[in-house]
């Protein structure tokens, strides 16, 4: 059976196009490594507050310019609430939940992330301008989603 030329064109398109975007994404996570931010480190949810790292949440600073938020979620809170750290200096938050999913989202920066069940959460940024900046919860968790946020604040 002869096909028809233009079917004959367009399904070389079609097929043309699904190479080069397996192509494209393939280059991106093998060659530069892009992948999303998440790690693969456990943590039972129902025991963070006995965890070593998480029993005491807060802000601690480990190098020079370095800082580290030990963060716990649950409905409806981040722990610490209120952050300081220096500007320009190099935060690594690293999260973990009680409970359900929750996001972590600061508007304005790069900083956007979800927290799911059973897993440590890190993510660095680097907050450039001084100020006050809040962190919001971005996955509904439950009826008190709207009143979780946290404050961050960058001092000169
Ligand atoms: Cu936590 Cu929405």
């Amino acid at each position: 059976m002869k096909m028809n030329r233009m079917e004959e064109i367009w399904m070389i398109i079609a097929v043309g196009i699904i190479i080069i975007a397996m192509g494209i994404t393939g280059y991106q996570a093998f060659a530069l490594g892009m992948a999303p931010p998440s790690h693969k480190e456990h943590i039972d949810p129902q025991t963070v507050e006995e965890h070593p790292e998480f029993s005491e949440p807060g802000v601690y600073e480990t190098g020079d310019n370095q800082y580290e938020v030990i963060m716990t979620l649950q409905a409806f809170q981040f722990e610490p609430g209120e952050i300081t750290v220096p500007e320009g200096a190099e935060v690594t938050f690293r999260m973990a939940t009680k409970d359900v999913v929750h996001g972590v989202n600061v508007p304005h920066t790069n900083l956007n992330t979800m927290v799911v069940p059973g897993y440590i959460q890190e993510i660095t940024q680097t907050f450039h301008e001084a100020g006050e900046y809040i962190m919001v919860c971005n996955e509904y968790c439950g009826v008190g989603h709207q009143t979780m946020s946290a404050t961050i604040t960058v001092e000169e």
